[in-house]
C-alpha cells in the first residue's frame, strides 16, 4: 500500500465529540484534510456553529448535532443521527471539563458532575459507537483523548485524572472486546495544551503557566496542531495493528 493510500481517509466518516473545541476541533481538521465527512458534536450551538463555517470555508463536508455526552439520550439521538447520515467510521472522545479543587473542598455534586461528563460520557457513547461500527461490519477505529493526568497525580486535578485513568482501563477493555470486529480502540494522552480549557485559568495564575512551560523540555505548552498526526495516524491504516495504547504526546514532560 503507498503512503498516500496508508493515509488517506476519503470514504470515512468521523464523529468528534468536543468537536468544537480546541483539540477536538484540530482533530476534525486533520481527518478532513485526509478525506474524511465530519460530524462535530457538544453543547454549544455557537461554537458547533462557528466550527461549521470553518469547515464550509476549507470545503470540508461538515454536519453539527447539539449533545450533552452526560445524557443517554442525547447521546442516543446524536448516534441516530449519524447512522442516517453514513454512519461512523472513526470516533474521537474529546469531550471533558475540569475541577480545579483538592479533593477535600470538592462537593459530591461536583465531582459527580465531572463523572458524569468524562467518565460517564465516554462510556455512553463509546457503546453506542461501538454497537453502530459492529452492525455497520466495516471495522472501525475509536480514539479518547485524556491527558497526562490519567497517569501522574497533581493537587488540585484529583476528580479530573481519577475520570481520565477510569477512562483508560475503559478504552483498554473496548479495544480487547471490540477485536474481533476489527474495531481498534486507542489513547492520545495530551499535556496542557493552548486552548480554552487552560485559558482563564493561566490568564488569572500567570506564575503556574511560566512553571507548566518550564516542565516541559521542548520549552512550550502544546498547541492543537501538536495532535494532528497523532490523530491522523491512529485513524488511517498506518496504524492498522496498533488497538489498546495509549500515545502520548507531552513535549517530553513525563519523560523525566
Ligand atoms: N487543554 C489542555 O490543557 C488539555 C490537557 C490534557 C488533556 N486535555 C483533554 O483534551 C480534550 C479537549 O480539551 P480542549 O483542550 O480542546 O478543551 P476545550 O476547547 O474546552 O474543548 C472541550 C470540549 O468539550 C465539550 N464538552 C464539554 N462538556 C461536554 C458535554 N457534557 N457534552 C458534549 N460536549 C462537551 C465542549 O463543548 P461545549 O461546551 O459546547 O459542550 C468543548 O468543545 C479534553 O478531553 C481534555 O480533557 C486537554
Amino acid at each position: 500500500m503507498s503512503l498516500e493510500k496508508m493515509f488517506s481517509l476519503h470514504g470515512k466518516q468521523a464523529l468528534i465529540t468536543g468537536g468544537a473545541g480546541g483539540i477536538g476541533f484540530a482533530c476534525a481538521e486533520a481527518l478532513a484534510e485526509a478525506g474524511a465527512s465530519l460530524i462535530l458534536a457538544g453543547r454549544s450551538k455557537k461554537s458547533l456553529d462557528d466550527a461549521k463555517a470553518k469547515c464550509d470555508a476549507n470545503g470540508y463536508k461538515c454536519l453539527t448535532v447539539i449533545c450533552d455526552v452526560s445524557k443517554p439520550e442525547d447521546v442516543n439521538r446524536l448516534v441516530s443521527e449519524a447512522k442516517e447520515n453514513g454512519g461512523i467510521d472513526i470516533f474521537v472522545n474529546s469531550a471533558a471539563i475540569n475541577n480545579r479543587k483538592p479533593l477535600i473542598e470538592m462537593t459530591n455534586e461536583e465531582w459527580n458532575q465531572l463523572f458524569s461528563i468524562n467518565l460517564y460520557g465516554a462510556y455512553y457513547m463509546g457503546k453506542a459507537v461501538a454497537k453502530l461500527m459492529i452492525e455497520q461490519n466495516r471495522g472501525g477505529r475509536m480514539i479518547y483523548i485524556v491527558s497526562t493526568g490519567a497517569y501522574r497525580a497533581s493537587i488540585n486535578y484529583g476528580a479530573y485524572s481519577a475520570s481520565k485513568a477510569a477512562v483508560v482501563m475503559m478504552a483498554k477493555t473496548f479495544a480487547l472486546e471490540l477485536a474481533e470486529h476489527n474495531i481498534l480502540c486507542n489513547l492520545i494522552a495530551p499535556t496542557a495544551t493552548d486552548t480554552a480549557f487552560v485559558a482563564d485559568y493561566y490568564a488569572a495564575n500567570p506564575e503556574k503557566k511560566a512553571a507548566v512551560i518550564k516542565n516541559h523540555p521542548l520549552g512550550r505548552i502544546a498547541v492543537p496542531d501538536d495532535y494532528k498526526g497523532t490523530v491522523l495516524y491512529l485513524a488511517s491504516e498506518a496504524s492498522s495493528f496498533v488497538t489498546g495504547e495509549m500515545i502520548v504526546v507531552d513535549g517530553g514532560k513525563t519523560a523525566k
